[in-house]
């Protein structure tokens, strides 16, 4: 994938790909280009409204966004963090007697579900549905249906009593003096979830990849633990959860050129499409040193995994903190993990998000 994304780097930056009737670009300084132009590149489907603010351009998509802002901005977020610790700890000590555990199935994926369904205040009790919603949006079954009806149970239950929560917040909250249809808030609520769990899952279980290639970098972190925000951003540089944007608009934006326009030198028309390979702007040699290294004390590190300009992800605080709080307590609970290379890894099936399906580890020391 590396090798190839830098071939193209080099020889055809911006190329027509007629398997998804599109240009895909791999150079960093271009994927930029249309990330900050959103006049330019539109980030709404032909033909349709989104039901999620990815899809949206400006008016509309900064009004809906600035609701939440707040909520997720990096000082509220912050405040999570003993909630998320609590979470994170509980899973990892269920663990530790057994001396194994699959990364996947028993951490990565409950845990960003535990916290967004707290967070967004969903009872406990839906979390299983959250869970199954997740699973099936990755193999692109999402029973509509099903999601509709449980989030209004759950909407109806923060009408009569509402919390502080975010679904609380939505409820109330206004735009152009009207509140969210139900339509709305559905596709809010639904775009946390979706945005929020299958990456920060991938994000785990790529740390641990990363760290199962690199141990020396495990070492590192051992002894310094100061170096934990780095090596979060220096993973989700070298292994980001989305490798760009696929052929799926809806899922994570590509963008519609609104006019005639030249990107690195070739001339995309009106109404052509257009996607970024994120795992290629991420290895980009005019933007990074040296970087095919993997180096957890890299800076400074401006990947593109979280996207850029006004789209750029919502969660990305939270899926920080998500990140550094696990690899903190692994490094306490489980320090000398090690991941089995018995049967071979498989990537989960989903052309858009890059991981692997099973991560099954042991560890022998505990606390
Ligand atoms: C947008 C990646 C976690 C919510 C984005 C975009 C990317 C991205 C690349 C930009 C899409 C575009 O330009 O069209 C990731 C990755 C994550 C992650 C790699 C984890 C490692 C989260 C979490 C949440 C979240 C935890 C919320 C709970 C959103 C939302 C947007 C977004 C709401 C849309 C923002 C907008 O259109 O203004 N994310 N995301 N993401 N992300 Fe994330």
């Amino acid at each position: 994938m590396r090798t190839w994304s830098k071939t193209m780097r080099q020889d055809q930056p911006v190329c027509y790909d007629e398997q998804v009737s599109g240009w895909r670009l791999f150079r960093y300084e271009d994927i930029l280009q249309v990330q900050n132009d959103y006049k330019t590149f539109s980030s709404e489907p032909v033909g349709g409204e989104s039901l999620s603010i990815i899809g949206m351009d400006p008016p509309r998509h900064s009004k809906l966004r600035a609701l939440v802002t707040p909520a997720f901005s990096a000082r509220t977020i912050a405040q999570l963090a003993p909630r998320v610790q609590q979470i994170a700890q509980e899973m990892l000590a269920n663990a530790l007697p057994a001396g194994k555990m699959e990364m996947v199935a028993d951490f990565a994926s409950p845990f960003p579900i535990f916290v967004i369904t707290d967070l967004l205040g969903l009872p406990a009790e839906k979390r299983p549905y959250v869970k199954a919603w997740t699973d099936a949006l990755a193999t692109g079954s999402l029973p509509f249906e099903e999601v509709g009806i449980t989030m209004a149970q759950a909407i109806e239950e923060h009408r009569q009593k509402p919390r502080e929560d975010i679904l609380s917040l939505l409820l109330n909250a206004e735009v152009d003096g009207q509140h969210l249809t139900e339509y709305e808030l559905l596709g809010f609520i639904l775009t946390l979830l979706i945005a929020g769990n299958l990456t920060t899952t991938q994000l785990l279980g790529n740390a641990i990849l990363c760290f199962d290639e690199h141990p020396e970098a495990w070492d590192q972190l051992r002894q310094d633990r100061s170096l934990l925000a780095s090596a979060v951003e220096e993973i989700l540089r070298c292994l980001p959860p989305n490798r760009g944007t696929g052929g799926d608009r809806t899922i994570i934006g590509g963008r519609i050129a609104t006019t005639d326009v030249e990107v690195g030198g070739k001339l995309i028309r009106r109404g052509e499409e257009i996607y970024v390979t994120t795992i290629s702007a991420n290895f980009d040699e005019q933007q990074f040193s040296d970087p095919e290294r993997f180096d957890i004390r890299r800076t400074p590190n401006r990947h593109i995994s979280f996207g850029h300009g006004i789209h750029f992800c919502l969660g990305a605080p939270l899926a920080r903190l998500q990140t550094k709080i696990a690899l903190d307590l692994m490094l306490d609970m489980i320090p000398d993990w090690r991941l089995s290379h018995d049967v071979p890894l498989k990537q989960i099936e989903n052309p858009i998000v890059f991981g692997a399906q099973k991560l099954p580890l042991t560890f022998s020391s505990s606390r």
